[in-house]
């Protein structure tokens, strides 16, 4: 399953090939949204059931570079790995796990502490938009290193491939650059240059309140997203109260561009209804909004209340989530410890314990 670099391959000549393999994850620091159900989940799923192999994290040493309560992290964790599950993820056929259950994450983290710059971290727009207006001196050392942590979740699998919402583009790139200067520093040929995959009407699904701010779990604003744990009910008022402005939709996506909460609107439903933007624009050109939020409404409560009800039902039974976790850290773990071990080696490490 594991893609291990034979030691003839540490000198950097023989240009490696890696298996296919996806890794992604998602922070636990508070309750899942739209736009990481159409972002992230959905497409989870899909890949899944392409038949490569997957991985995916619960990332809660990431969630605690901000203040977390224990009682509710560990909650939002396992609300986290039942939406995986209620979306699709088969916990055989994908390793689905928490992040702190795996070690090495930390420990690759730490060393990629040392490739990374902190010209390069200073950089991060996340970095830029949790500070700004903040005292920056005051945040975590862990928030400032945190894109060091991402890259070692996704380099630790020698993963190629992870799909992710526009917002993470900046912390893959910076993946890409921390890969190539480990191989370049040690010399050799041993870390993936790793592909982004964001595809899809839904990378960036926006505000209800805010067509040109990111729907977002921290957002203040109840109103402004849709969460996974939202009843029928509270959906479709959530719809009905989104802003628009007070044009009919448009007779080509072009006519999109000027209106954002039009656009956004617009992108959700072709997201949800696995429809192209310009088939939705076909079948609702010069509709009002008092025609198309309702059908709205009702697409987002057919594919989300399904969701959550099988959230509730795991929910019911915290110890078989518990479970299910662990399995999957050990699988995790038994392909990522081999990788680790060859990285301390590579960087120079005395590794004499008896095992
Ligand atoms: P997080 O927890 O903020 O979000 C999880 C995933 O959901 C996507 N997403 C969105 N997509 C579309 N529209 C939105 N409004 C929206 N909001 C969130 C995100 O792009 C992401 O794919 N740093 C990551 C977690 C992480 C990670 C990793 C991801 C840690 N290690 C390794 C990939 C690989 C984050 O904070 O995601």
């Amino acid at each position: 399953m594991s893609s291990p670099v034979s030691p003839d391959q540490k000198g950097g000549q023989t240009p490696k090939t890696f298996m296919p393999r996806i890794f992604s994850g998602i922070q636990p620091s508070g309750g899942l949204t739209l736009g990481n159900y159409l972002g992230a989940l959905k497409r989870f799923v899909e890949k899944q059931d392409e038949g490569i192999e997957t991985i995916y994290c619960m990332v809660d040493m990431h969630a605690i570079t901000t203040w977390q309560e224990p009682a509710k992290l560990r909650q939002q964790t396992r609300e986290g790995a039942a939406a995986f599950i209620a979306a699709g993820i088969d916990p055989k056929r994908s390793i689905l796990f928490n992040q702190s259950q795996v070690g090495a994450h930390a420990e690759l983290g730490w060393i990629f502490n040392c490739v990374a710059r902190m010209g390069w971290m200073g950089r991060m727009t996340q970095w830029k938009d949790k500070t700004a207006g903040k005292n920056a001196e005051a945040a975590s050392l862990g928030l400032f290193a945190y894109p060091s942590l991402m890259a070692a979740d996704i380099l630790l699998y020698h993963a190629t491939m992870v799909p992710v919402g526009e917002d993470q583009k900046q912390h893959l790139e910076l993946t890409r650059d921390i890969a190539i200067k480990f191989n370049n520093d040690y010399g050799v040929d041993f870390f993936p240059v790793v592909e982004p995959l964001i595809e899809g009407a839904a990378t960036r699904v926006m505000s209800l309140r805010d067509g040109t701010k990111k729907m977002s779990k921290s957002d203040p604003s109840d109103q402004s997203r849709i969460n996974l744990t939202d009843d029928a009910d509270t959906i479709a008022a959530k719809i009905r109260k989104a802003k628009t402005d007070p044009a009919p939709l448009p007779d080509t996506a072009e006519g999109l561009k000027d209106r954002p909460e039009a656009r956004n609107l617009v992108n959700i439903y072709a997201a949800l209804a696995g429809h192209t933007v310009d088939q939705v624009i076909r079948d609702f050109a010069g509709a009002q909004f008092g025609t198309f939020k309702p059908a709205l409404a009702d697409l987002a409560v057919a594919k989300l209340s399904p969701i959550t009800s099988e959230m509730n039902r795991l929910m019911a039974d915290p110890a078989e989530i518990d479970r299910i976790l662990g399995d999957g850290a050990d699988r995790a773990d038994a392909i990522a410890r081999p990788i680790l071990e060859q990285v301390y080696d590579i960087t120079g490490m005395i590794r004499s314990r008896r095992k």
